[in-house]
């Protein structure tokens, strides 16, 4: 099969356009003949040698998610599912078969059917940025676990940098449960990519002062920061977060280290959680996956400018410059075409 591959850590020309041959899948496991790979900055971090990511012996594979067609299953696994469309998350998440590739091989439960009506494009946008989002709206002790129609009616979301891909994710999960999303933006070009996506209010965060325009909504405060960028916006958020409300920091944009005000937080019971998506409770992974698979099929999650998240398409050969786009801060989600 014609794959990308790296052997060592670096930029993104160690990424080579390889023939590998197609991997059988093992007990559990399925085999996707894949159409859309999609790419996170989790991917070019991973590849760069920046975070720990398990690089495998012989070759590496990179990229989490994707979307593609069941063709094999192993051992145990309800051969029913051959045929079936799905979508792929956590594919080289320590294992060497990532998605940048004709096939990969994953757990059974790493591959959800995508039924019918859904792209392999919008598959493939899913994995990391959904379930990221999802675990942000949901870890709160005042929030629900599951996310659904009705499930946040009467609570307000913050999410901090509406127009980047898992802040796009939380703005249309939150509104498919029914939240006031308030959204934080750096440009009027990202404020239109957040209303589109569904959020009600938004605010550019270097022309305007967030605290008094997010306080419009919501005299109380929040119940939830989406965060992105907790070392600029700690400030902020404390003194957004409402009665029980929780913030969900999921990056180090903007700096590795937080400073707290400790009595302010103390009023509302604040609760600060950190996420990483790969590592978290595995009760929460299952609920997430079934709950943004709910959205799918609910036709509540879309991509493309009109849901404000533009479309950059790579052919396989030139994963290298999807990577390099996505490092770069590209507006929007940058897929692998992995036919083409
Ligand atoms: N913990 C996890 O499990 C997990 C999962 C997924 C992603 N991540 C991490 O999350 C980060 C974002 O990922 P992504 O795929 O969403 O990237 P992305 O599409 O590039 O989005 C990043 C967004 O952050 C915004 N931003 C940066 N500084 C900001 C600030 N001070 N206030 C408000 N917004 C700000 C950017 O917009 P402006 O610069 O225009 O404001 C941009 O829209 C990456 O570091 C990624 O590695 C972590």
């Amino acid at each position: 099969m014609r794959a990308i591959s790296y052997r060592r850590t670096g930029g993104p020309d160690v990424l080579e356009l390889v023939d590998l041959p197609v991997p059988d899948p093992g007990p559990g496991e399925v085999r996707v003949r894949l159409a859309f790979s999609g790419v996170n900055p989790t991917d070019w971090k991973s590849r760069s040698g920046a975070t720990a990511g398990a690089l495998a012996d012989d070759h590496q594979i990179p990229n989490q998610d994707g979307a593609g067609t069941v063709e094999a299953v192993g051992q145990g696994v309800d051969p029913a599912v051959t045929g079936q469309r799905v979508w792929v998350w956590e594919a080289a998440w320590q294992r060497r078969w990532g998605t940048a590739a004709e096939y990969t091989v994953v757990p059974a439960r790493q591959a959800v059917l995508l039924g019918e009506g859904p792209s392999f494009e919008l598959g493939a946008a899913l994995g990391i940025p959904f379930l990221t989002a999802h675990r942000c709206l949901t870890l709160g002790e005042s929030l629900p676990d599951r996310l659904g129609p009705g499930a946040l009616t009467g609570r307000t979301v913050l999410v901090q940098g509406g127009a980047g891909a898992v802040g796009n994710a939380a703005i249309q999960l939150a509104r498919w449960a029914d939240a006031t999303v308030v959204a934080t933006v750096s440009s009027p070009r990202k404020a239109q990519l957040a209303a589109a996506a569904g959020a009600s209010h938004v605010v550019d965060y270097r022309q305007q002062d967030v605290v008094a325009e997010v306080r419009k909504v919501a005299p109380k405060g929040v119940d939830v920061v989406v965060e992105v960028a907790p070392a600029t916006n700690a400030a902020v958020d404390a003194q957004l977060v409402g009665p029980h409300g929780a913030v969900a920091v999921y990056a180090n944009n903007g700096g590795d280290e937080v400073t707290l005000p400790v009595r302010t937080q103390m009023g509302p019971n604040a609760q600060w959680h950190f996420v990483l998506v790969y590592t978290e409770p595995e009760r929460a992974k299952v609920l997430g996956v079934e709950d943004v698979n709910a959205a799918v099929l609910d036709g509540a999650v879309r991509v493309g400018e009109e849901a404000g998240l533009p479309l950059h398409v790579h052919p396989l050969a030139q994963t290298a410059e999807a990577h390099r786009a996505v490092e770069e801060g590209a507006v929007g989600k940058v897929l692998v075409d992995v036919t083409a």
